[in-house]
């Protein structure tokens, strides 16, 4: 998507296998572009969400692991890549996804080759995320449509929460890409972005995403969501999510959940815009067995932000000492959510279609 009016992706590759990123920590006030050079810096990317958003962590992890085959093509290598890589954030599934593949693919390559077929195996899933994720887009647009043509109205407010947008993946983004597919067809959106407490996600990032894509939209603090909703000023709610469960349920960042039963109590489609790589088929309760970062208490009690001189700043908002507790994530009961959308199509968030997508996603039918 564009940045100043010129085209990026969130990570790319340039001549000699060299890994760029935009680091995200100073977005929106600083664009910085930073090359992950070896595993210490593909990790503390992850970890320290210089990028951040499930599937560009997943795309990530696996540009790591081929990096790190330069230095080390060993099979003692890939045991320690795949245990450091796997370290650093516990939520979102496409970081174990993309793991898995690339070490399963290692293991049986020979050394000599390890470096070639790790970066190939790695452009495939980044060029894998973008096609995903514009279908995501072409599929949601559908749903976007058609609560335009039922409403009869000439525009549609979308209610979306943190960034699920072009940053949070290599493209598009999950929950914007229905959003950007819109436009691109001349359709009138108005989004309202949840600024996202602790980390504000959505103030520094998707609002960031929005005004270089000249969409309408309005920041709103995290509580605001409900009484708009009551209000009739929002039409759909469209979130992304870092792990989704074979039943349905969706995990994603704290306050999702508060999103989703206002949704539901005001008659409000709430939907989830993920690709395949980002379900968990091993779990069948989401809220009993996806792992929930706990990050640094100390992402609660400060808000980054900018001086009166432009400096990027920490300010305590809490008395000094205060105890926080800062769980990443939350898990929305599949009940509460009105589909799915993904590279697939847009499933019931129930077992039974899910079990259809299952099934289309390993190839089966
Ligand atoms: O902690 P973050 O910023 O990595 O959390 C990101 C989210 O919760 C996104 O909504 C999710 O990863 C979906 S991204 C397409």
């Amino acid at each position: 998507m564009k940045v100043n009016g010129k085209n990026y992706t969130s990570i790319w590759i340039e001549d000699n296998n060299k890994v760029f990123i935009i680091d995200q920590r100073w977005l929106p006030h600083e664009f910085k572009i930073v090359e992950l050079k070896n595993l210490n810096d593909f990790c503390s990317a992850i970890k320290d969400m210089w990028v951040r958003g499930a599937p560009l962590i997943g795309v990530t992890a696996a540009f790591g692991f081929a990096k790190s085959m330069e230095t080390d093509n060993s099979d003692d290598a890939l045991i320690n890549i795949k245990s450091k890589l796997l370290s650093t954030r516990p939520t979102a599934v496409n970081l174990q996804w993309a793991v898995k593949i690339m070490h399963d693919l290692l293991l049986n390559v020979n050394k000599d080759d390890r470096v070639d077929e790790a970066f190939k195996k790695a452009k495939t899933i980044l060029e894998e995320d973008i096609s995903a994720n514009y279908r995501i887009g072409k599929n949601g647009y559908e749903i976007i449509k058609n609560i335009i043509n039922k409403k009869n109205a000439n525009s549609l407010n979308i209610l979306t929460h943190c960034n699920a947008g072009w940053l949070a993946t290599v493209d598009w983004g999950t929950a914007t890409s229905p959003i950007y597919y819109a436009k691109e067809k001349g359709e009138n959106i108005h989004v309202f972005v949840d600024e996202t407490r602790p980390r504000n996600q959505g103030a520094q990032l998707t609002t960031w995403e929005l005004l270089h894509n000249d969409i309408s939209h309005n920041l709103i603090v995290d509580n605001a969501g409900g009484h708009l909703m009551q209000h009739n000023e929002i039409d759909l709610v469209i979130v992304g999510s870092d792990r989704t469960s074979a039943n349905g349920d969706v995990c994603n960042k704290i306050g999702t959940y508060l999103k989703a039963l206002s949704a539901y109590d005001n008659d409000i489609p709430f939907y989830v815009a993920l690709p395949s790589s980002t379900i968990d088929w091993n779990i069948n309760d989401g809220i009993k067995d996806i792992p929930i970062e706990e990050r640094d208490a100390n992402e609660v009690n400060f808000v980054q932000g900018k001086d009166k001189d432009s400096n990027i700043i920490n300010v305590d908002i809490a008395p000094e000492g205060t105890k926080s507790r800062n769980p990443a994530f939350d898990v929305t009961p599949s009940r509460l959510v009105s589909g799915l959308i993904t590279e697939h199509g847009v499933f019931e968030a129930n077992l039974k279609s899910m079990e259809k997508l299952e099934k289309i996603t390993k190839g089966q039918i």
